[in-house]
């Protein structure tokens, strides 16, 4: 099938590499031409494990194009997909300045039937926004005549793992009340509904619901744990044993159920926000996210506090050896993410930081730039030299075990605070660190 992508972002580039790999011709049209330009010369402008080769395999074979010529891309794809950026506007809400720019293109440039599926996280109400944008564009034109649907079908990819999230969803949503759009959209997906059906046909309204609902609830999940660790601190119970205790229930389960110092990242955050403010402006008062939240607000804050509580609130002298940039492991994104409250909370107090991360450290150049109190150092082992103490804020492969020879000697005091519950209690007591962790009685 002829199909066009309009945003090369996360969702809109791996959605259209997967696509292109599944036999499709797919157009990519983006405003920023040096990305383009860059795009099509093969370089990836994110960190995403296996996007690489298969955007530059089915770029070289032709099913795969980049452009900023929109008109030409309206003119391709009989499926059109909106996956633009919806960044927060002041009051939380999302803005869909981008989204219904290109609603209005499409609507400029089209001269036959066109399916319009937006793939952006959108506020419940958008793809009815969107018809009315186009409506308005066709009438202008005097080209009423022209058919067209707006399909929701939200993305529920996981940076790290966006490409294999893809090509094997859990779920594929189709949120439409037009046969004829339920099996285009069919008719796009079979290669990737082979086994069992995942598609769930849904009103348009329930679709965009049901994508803050999933993230708001994963979120809800970590928050609720995260509670439940700061308690268990309190009483003396080892978070890692309610956890697996709560897991086996299959009503509850053991995904997203890790205690940490908070969720990061572009959707969480924004999502839980967005939702609130929908509520908001119901007239709704959204008791569970508010309080999602702020508990995640304040579990950002729970590793300083332990630092604090052993140091005291003036850090100056001290380094402290950072692992860990990334919001999560796999990824170089630092949006939102909780090592960013530490470092700036650190200097604050007067604190110097050595920090290593497997693939955020340009990204982290990038938002910091160069500074006197934070040196990003080449490797894992190098960030601990002179340091008072080390502290781990993303659970990546290779900070998983610690060689305790060579972190103690590194390190000015055998001293650790371990914000993703890496090692255990035990062993670093046996080893004779000082360890603190979230949940787990030292
Ligand atoms: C999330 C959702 O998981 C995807 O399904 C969704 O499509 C995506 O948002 C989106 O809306 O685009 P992502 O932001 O890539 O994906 O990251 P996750 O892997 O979900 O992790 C989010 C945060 O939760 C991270 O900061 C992670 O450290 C934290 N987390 C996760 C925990 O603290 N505990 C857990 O048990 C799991």
């Amino acid at each position: 099938m002829n199909v066009t992508v309009f945003g090369t972002g996360y969702v809109g580039l791996v959605q259209a590499a997967v696509l292109a790999e599944a036999g499709h011709r797919v157009a990519c049209i983006d405003i920023d031409e040096h990305k383009i330009e860059r795009l099509r010369q093969g370089h990836i402008p994110i960190f995403e494990p296996g996007l690489e080769p298969l955007v530059k395999r089915n770029n070289e074979s032709g099913n795969l194009t980049f452009s900023t010529n929109a008109p030409e891309g309206i003119a391709h794809g009989e499926l059109i997909f909106i996956a633009v950026g919806t960044p927060p506007d002041e009051d939380g809400s999302a803005d869909l300045r981008y989204v219904l720019t290109v609603a209005r293109t499409i609507a400029e440039h089209m001269d036959d039937k066109k399916y319009i599926i937006n793939k952006s996280t959108v506020p419940v109400g958008t793809a009815d926004k969107v018809r009315e944008e186009v409506t308005r564009a066709l009438a202008a034109r005097d080209a009423l005549h022209l058919e067209f649907d707006v399909i929701s079908n939200p993305e529920f990819l996981k940076e790290g793992s966006a490409v294999a999230d893809c090509m094997k969803p859990d779920r594929i949503i189709i949120g439409t009340s037009e046969n004829a759009s339920e099996q285009k959209m069919r008719q796009l997906y079979a290669p990737f509904n082979r086994n069992h059906d995942k598609v769930i046909v849904m009103d348009v309204r329930s679709a965009e619901l049901a994508k803050y609902a999933a993230n708001c609830m994963l979120a809800t999940k970590i928050s609720f744990m995260n509670e439940m660790s700061v308690i268990a601190d309190k009483v003396g119970a080892d978070i890692e044993s309610v956890r697996q205790g709560i897991g086996s229930d299959p009503r509850i389960g053991y995904h997203f159920i890790y205690p940490g110092i908070g969720y990061g990242g572009s959707c969480f955050p924004k999502d839980v926000q967005a939702l609130k403010t929908t509520a908001a402006q119901l007239g709704l008062e959204p008791e569970i996210l508010n309080a999602v939240e702020s508990r995640n607000h304040s579990q950002k804050h729970y590793l300083l506090d332990k630092i604090v509580h052993r140091y005291g609130p003036d850090l100056s002298g001290k380094t402290f050896a950072l692992w860990g940039l990334a919001f999560k492991p796999n990824t170089d994104d630092m949006r939102e993410a909780p090592s960013r409250v530490l470092m700036e909370n650190l200097w604050q107090m007067g604190a110097k930081v050595r920090a290593f991360d497997p693939e955020a450290m340009q990204e982290c150049e990038r938002i910091y730039g160069n500074r006197d109190d934070l040196q990003l150092c080449g490797t894992r082992d190098s960030a601990l030299s002179g340091a008072d103490a080390l502290i781990v804020a993303t659970e990546w492969q290779q900070f998983k075990t610690l060689d305790f020879e060579m972190v103690r000697s590194n390190l000015k005091d055998p001293l650790v605070f371990d914000g993703r519950n890496l090692y255990h209690p035990l062993d670093m007591a046996e080893a004779g660190f000082e360890y603190y962790c979230v949940g787990r009685p030292q």
